[in-house]
């Protein structure tokens, strides 16, 4: 069960298992910062030895949840069922049907109720670009775990402008590799202990060569149809750490 209100595009809760063995010395760091934040699944794991949980992500709906959850469990429950936010919520959960996504935010659990008591005890929960965040709250006693999304996704959900050319609507796709190279930059001069968690291919295993401690494989539950065949998607992941 989910320490999470609903499920959510991209969780990491499942791959916990694979990573925590490369999280840096408990003893030296009392901070998680998750810029990249999504459902907090590094943060609700570590949530027993921190003294302060900062959450950051730029999707707004996603930083409303978070705010109305911390409000209270009904309070959230009422949120998500106005027709529009219920639509919005759908997506960001990847969950097949609307019937689905609802179940599991209808829902309290104790998880669930462990996670809000620690965000209202010691989090803070931010919306905006990671880089601020890490701006913001980076020191040495901070862990920053970087979660962000695909390499090679060209986040459809991420559109930066719209217009109108001859009356035909178009949507211009942020160029999402720039943050790359700036997480590379940061590997290099922070003083933050930081870990990404990324997609493996041949330009993640180039740029990050100096960094990478491990990797691992997933097998994703969903399953797709090419030419009538019934699949499961494996990806490889590796695990980039700065400390
Ligand atoms: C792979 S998900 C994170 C999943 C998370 N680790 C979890 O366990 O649920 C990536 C998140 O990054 C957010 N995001 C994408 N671009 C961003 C940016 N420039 N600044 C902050 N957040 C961003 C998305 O809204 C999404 O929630």
């Amino acid at each position: 069960m989910s320490h999470f209100p609903m499920a959510y595009l991209g969780n990491k809760r499942l791959d916990i298992k694979y990573f925590a063995k490369y999280f840096p010395d408990p003893e030296t760091y009392s901070k998680i910062l998750e810029p990249f934040a999504g459902s907090g699944a590094v943060s609700f794991y570590l949530s027993d030895k921190v003294d302060e949980i900062i959450l950051n992500d730029r999707n707004d709906i996603l930083i409303e949840l978070y705010n109305k959850w911390v409000n209270g469990f009904d309070q959230l429950k009422e949120w998500s069922t106005i027709p529009e936010i219920e639509k919005l919520l759908h997506k960001m959960s990847g969950a097949g049907s609307f019937k689905r996504a609802y179940g599991i935010i209808s829902k309290n659990t104790k998880k669930k109720e462990k996670f809000r008591e620690a965000l209202i005890s010691k989090g803070t929960i931010m919306q905006g670009d990671w880089i601020d965040a890490i701006n913001e709250h980076c020191d040495e006693n901070t862990f920053v775990y970087l979660d962000p999304p695909y390499f090679d996704s060209n986040n459809k959900t991420y559109i930066t402008s719209k217009t109108k050319i001859n009356d035909n609507p178009i949507v211009d796709i942020e160029d999402g590799t720039k943050i790359f190279i700036d997480i590379l930059n940061l590997l290099k001069e922070s003083d933050c202990k930081i870990m990404l968690v990324i997609n493996k291919n041949a330009i993640t295993e180039f740029i990050y060569s100096d960094y990478i401690v491990g990797e691992y494989e997933k097998i994703y539950g969903m399953t797709i149809i090419v030419k009538g065949e019934k699949y499961k998607k494996r990806t490889k992941h590796i695990i980039i750490t700065n400390y």
